[in-house]
């Protein structure tokens, strides 16, 4: 079942290869040239294209629905037209939909169940967008996700299996690289730790991509680079992953960089 998804290919990637990234030669360091794109765009343009993606949101989240209502009508979790640092308390459980939801399951229910799309006409890009204008709300907030509610410390003991599970020849885990090797680089990036705050950059434009990422899109990127299947998203173990990874984001006091984030 979910283990699949750690289970399947993580031995293909070996620490060789790892340590082979990591060892290979030095060019210049990708977050200063982030830093330097970044300063570009505000000179030329004077706003980041991450700006741009919260703003289509904005647009999208006050767009009626098929049943007559905005995202205003949804409850995120401080209640209905509330936005203010509600993506530093997710997930959370939700009674109305009965589920523990992160902010990107939120938002794919809530336009369903308050705006009335049908699961096939909700456009991944729209909730994307949508996603990162609610969380630029959250922008240096606090990260606040204490799992309390049954659900919730169900979904945190699923994230942590998902997290510490080792498969393979190889035996390797999230935690493999991002645990044991927190504090090194590969490919020139930091690897960190759910207790440096892993996560708390999320979403972000990565200009070296040209593309906006929100925190289900990072973690299909990492499962992808391993070559293994991906979780669907808005799935359970996504939002159980992002339960245990920002609840030890808490434990160890991090707060959201300005989101959205730009980086390399
Ligand atoms: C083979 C080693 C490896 C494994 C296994 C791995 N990652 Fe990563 N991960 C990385 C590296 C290296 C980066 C940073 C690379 C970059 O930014 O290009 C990264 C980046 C990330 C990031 C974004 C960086 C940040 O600081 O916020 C997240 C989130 C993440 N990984 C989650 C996961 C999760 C969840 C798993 C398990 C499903 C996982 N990773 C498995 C190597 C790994």
């Amino acid at each position: 079942m979910k283990r699949i998804y750690l289970l399947t290919g993580l031995a293909l990637l070996g620490l060789g290869a790892l340590v082979a990234y990591t060892q290979a030669q030095k060019p210049l360091d990708p977050f200063e040239e982030a830093m330097r794109q970044r300063q570009m765009y505000l000179e030329t343009f004077g706003v980041l294209p991450g700006e741009l993606f919260a703003e289509e949101g904005k647009e999208l989240f006050h767009r009626k629905g098929p049943s007559g209502k905005t995202l205003e009508a949804c409850d995120f979790g401080k209640g209905p037209g509330v936005l203010e640092g509600v993506y530093a308390i997710l997930p959370k459980y939700f009674p109305d939909s009965k589920r523990v939801e992160d902010l990107e399951s939120r938002v794919y229910t809530c336009m369903q169940t308050v705006q009335g799309y049908k699961p096939q006409e909700i456009k991944r890009d729209e909730v994307r967008a949508i996603t990162t204008y609610i969380a630029s709300l959250s922008s240096k907030a606090k990260i606040q996700v204490v799992p309390k509610h049954p659900a919730e410390l169900a979904m945190y003991n699923l994230g942590r299996e998902l997290w510490y599970t080792r498969a393979g020849p190889r035996d390797m885990s999230c935690a493999v690289c991002h645990d044991q090797y927190a504090g090194q680089r590969v490919r020139l990036s930091p690897v960190r730790s759910p207790k440096q705050g892993l996560g708390n950059e999320w979403p972000a434009y990565r200009f070296e991509e040209d593309r906006l990422y929100t925190f289900e899109d990072r973690i299909n990127f990492c499962y992808e680079s391993i070559g293994i299947p991906k979780p669907e998203f808005y799935s359970e173990p996504h939002i159980a992953l992002a339960t245990y990874i920002l609840a030890e984001a808490t434990k160890a006091g991090h707060s959201f960089e300005e989101l959205p984030f730009f980086t390399r």
